[in-house]
């Protein structure tokens, strides 16, 4: 595969895209029961979720909304939800008991600005407020499909599963396996990507069939060019502290196959991913979905 150092199709589509996801989590919230709560759970909640990113999960889903021929606001709500499922991980990631961060997209961690009891709390009401999303939806067949999807994903099997292998493997650094480390990332960052994407074939099909194998290495991929990212990248330019994962002897693809190694690791995956694609059902947008991977190589954030 080449790779170009430009611009890719799918950036600029992510790009392009932007004001509409900025807008439907912005209502989402606007709309849901967070109205009601106390106001320092409002600001925590707010400042997690309404605070930059790059919003992948959220453009992924509505990627595979018209990838399947399906309007792409109708797969808004999953949009949401998905980006609310991360943000509250990200919170809970940042917090000292986990990775101990002090700066996520650029600015202060939730627990930095409003204190630990508020980060934890902001955290679940995030989690809450994505089934509430997710179920508001007028297709309740849609909906339970979608909920179940997320729950899966974000759950013991998935995310928080993954996060509890990365928090024990903490110290392990080189002495880990390239397996412990797979492990760890399909179940921290792959699933939720993955199933991201998903959730957006879900509007089409209740079968995700050729998709889910190829969601999965896109899944991984993403994982395997954060890990890069925190050897390579400076702190100003991920908008979050460069170099935690070697001061943690974290179990990272670095760690196990040395820069160059996750370098190569990382372009198989992409190959692999690439070399799906002729077998993928696609009604339209044919290419963003092969300008995906590549992208997903060449993030410099
Ligand atoms: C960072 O995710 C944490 C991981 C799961 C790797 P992103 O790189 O998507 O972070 P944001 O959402 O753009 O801030
Ligand atoms: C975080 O992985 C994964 C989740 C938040 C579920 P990392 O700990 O590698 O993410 P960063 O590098 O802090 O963004
Ligand atoms: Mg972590
Ligand atoms: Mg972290
Ligand atoms: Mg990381």
């Amino acid at each position: 595969m080449t790779t170009t150092g430009m611009r890719t199709e799918f950036q600029a589509w992510l790009e392009a895209i932007g004001s509409e996801v900025e807008a439907g989590l912005r209502e989402s919230l606007e709309n849901s029961s967070l109205v009601g709560a106390p106001e320092g759970l409002r600001e925590a909640v707010t400042h997690a979720l309404l605070s930059g990113g790059k919003r992948v999960r959220p453009g992924l889903c509505l990627l595979a909304a018209e990838v399947c021929g399906v309007d792409r606001k109708a797969a808004m709500p999953a949009a949401v939800a998905v980006e609310m499922v991360h943000a509250y991980s990200l919170v809970h990631d940042d917090l000292p008991c986990m990775d101990d961060d002090l700066l996520r997209r650029g600015r202060p961690t939730v627990h930095a600005a409003f204190g630990e009891a508020t980060a934890v709390l902001a955290g679940d009401a995030l989690q809450a407020l994505a089934f509430e999303v997710l179920a508001r939806q007028p297709d309740s067949t849609l909906a339970v499909r979608q909920s179940l999807r997320l729950a899966r994903a974000a759950g013991p099997a998935g995310m928080v599963g993954g996060q509890q292998l990365d928090m024990q493997l903490e110290g392990a650094g080189a002495s880990a396996s390239l397996a412990e480390v797979e492990q760890v990332h399909a179940g921290k960052t792959g699933m939720l990507v993955a199933h991201a994407f998903l959730l957006g074939v879900d509007l089409a099909m209740e079968d995700a069939g050729p998709w889910g194998q190829w969601a999965l290495l896109i899944g991984r991929l993403f994982q395997a060019t954060d890990d890069i990212l925190d050897a390579t990248r400076s702190t100003q330019e991920l908008g979050k502290t460069a170099g935690k994962d070697n001061a943690a002897e974290k179990a990272t693809l670095i760690a196990v196959l040395g820069l160059e190694g996750a370098r190569g690791y990382a372009e198989d995956i992409a190959a692999q991913a690439q070399d799906l694609i002729p077998r993928l059902p696609m009604q339209q947008r044919s290419v963003e979905i092969a300008a995906l991977p590549t992208y997903l190589l060449e993030r410099c954030r």
